[in-house]
């Protein structure tokens, strides 16, 4: 029998009491709680190791690297990725995004060359491009999507032309819950002579993401939303793509050779990572990758789809509920609206009770417009929630109605 108490016994912040509740923490798609080994990890790099990177010849600085440099490798692993080489330190999925667009995009792409962006995209996978656009006019593309919140293959077969130079589609859509098939997507735009780049934002923490296997061309995500620290996330890239990418920031640690008249760069990945990084951030991804290795994928799938199902299914009950996000292929996920509530109005009647979700647009505009709400409710779960939480989430929301409506 898996001991589930004793996996959310090892998130501190869920011992928590809100307003005189137990804290019911349902916002993970925003960032995730951070398991005490993470958190202990950060502490420890203070404590005992903290020197800068890649600089020192003293035992501290490089017994330091050697463990920043351990955790590249364990992100290597974890993606699946050919080679260290190809894991670039940055702060987030959103960096990520922005490194490409300015340093491939803006390098290689031409006006009048075309990014397809599918509507469901978070907006950090969407104004880059439009900031590109800006900047050299390419055309950004609208991929639709339809009113159960998924993308049509044969639609994108319609967008798909010899001017298409990328796809930029998000793997799960943290306002939908969608999970989108990477890989046929992929297949279909390296036929048409395309590249990919994938937000794996929401995807690292529930799904097993293999960059080869799904021969992606870029991955970014966010080490806060996998249980480690903010401040700390990675672009994937293939290394023939980085060889070939100008530097994105320059400064110290991405040089080679300086002189006021010409400077050679560092070879890869140091050549994307200007300045002194994130070294905790990354101990504590280190960390975090640990834990969800040592659970394991099947795991957490087992975990959330039940929580998915028992939350869709206790959600659909209450009267006037509409479920935003209703595809075949879902995360644990549950965005919805409630005729006669607004979302803000019942997020705050939530939090009276300790519960936790998030009401906005979900930094998604596009695809509030597409539903026509101005902001959904919306319940996500990690791998620490249980039906208990569920169950405060649907008692607080009919409190919340008895005054509301
Ligand atoms: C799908 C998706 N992409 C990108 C991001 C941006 O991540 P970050 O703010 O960590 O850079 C988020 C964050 O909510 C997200 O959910």
């Amino acid at each position: 029998m898996f001991d589930h108490a004793a996996l959310r016994a090892q998130f501190p912040i869920l011992k928590l009491t809100e307003n005189g509740h137990p804290l019911t923490y349902l916002d993970n798609a925003s960032t995730s709680q951070k398991p005490l080994s993470v958190i202990q990890a950060v502490e420890d790099y203070y404590s005992t190791q903290n020197a800068n990177v890649h600089r020192g010849v003293y035992g501290l600085s490089e017994r330091g690297t050697d463990a920043f440099e351990t955790v590249r490798k364990k992100v290597q692993a974890f993606v699946n990725a050919k080679s260290y080489k190809e894991i670039i330190f940055v702060r987030g999925a959103t960096e990520g995004v922005n490194l490409v667009a300015q340093s491939w995009g803006r390098h290689f792409l031409k006006a009048g060359d075309q990014v397809i962006v599918s509507e469901m995209e978070h907006h950090s996978n969407l104004v880059p491009w439009q900031m590109l656009r800006e900047q050299i006019g390419i055309e950004v593309i609208k991929w639709p999507i339809n009113e159960r919140g998924e993308l049509s293959l044969e639609d994108l077969a319609g967008l798909l032309n010899e001017r298409t130079k990328l796809v930029a589609v998000t793997q799960m859509s943290n306002a939908l819950g969608t999970i989108n098939p990477i890989k046929q997507i992929v297949e279909m735009a390296h036929q048409a002579g395309a590249k990919v780049l994938v937000d794996g934002a929401q995807s690292t923490s529930h799904i097993k993401v293999d960059v080869q296997a799904l021969d992606v061309d870029f991955l970014v995500f966010s080490g806060h939303k996998l249980y480690a620290p903010t401040g700390i996330g990675c672009l994937y890239a293939k290394q023939a793509l980085l060889e070939a990418m100008p530097p994105y920031m320059g400064g110290g640690d991405m040089i080679y050779k300086v002189s006021f008249e010409q400077t050679e760069y560092n070879e890869l990945p140091y050549k994307f990572e200007a300045g002194t990084p994130n070294i905790a951030g990354v101990i504590g991804l280190g960390a975090a990758l640990d834990f969800i290795n040592q659970l394991g994928f099947e795991r957490i799938a087992q975990i959330e789809e039940e929580l998915l199902h028992y939350a869709t299914e206790r959600l659909s009950q209450i009267e006037g509920l509409r479920i935003i996000g209703t595809a075949a292929t879902k995360g644990a996920v549950v965005s919805f609206v409630i005729e006669g509530a607004h979302p803000h109005d019942l997020a705050t009647l939530l939090d009276q009770d300790g519960v936790a979700v998030r009401a906005s647009h979900h930094c998604a505009m596009p695809v509030m417009l597409k539903f026509n709400v101005p902001a959904t409710v919306r319940a996500s779960f990690g791998v620490y929630n249980n039906r208990d939480d569920i169950d405060r989430l649907v008692a607080s929301i009919h409190e919340a109605l008895d005054m509301l409506r």
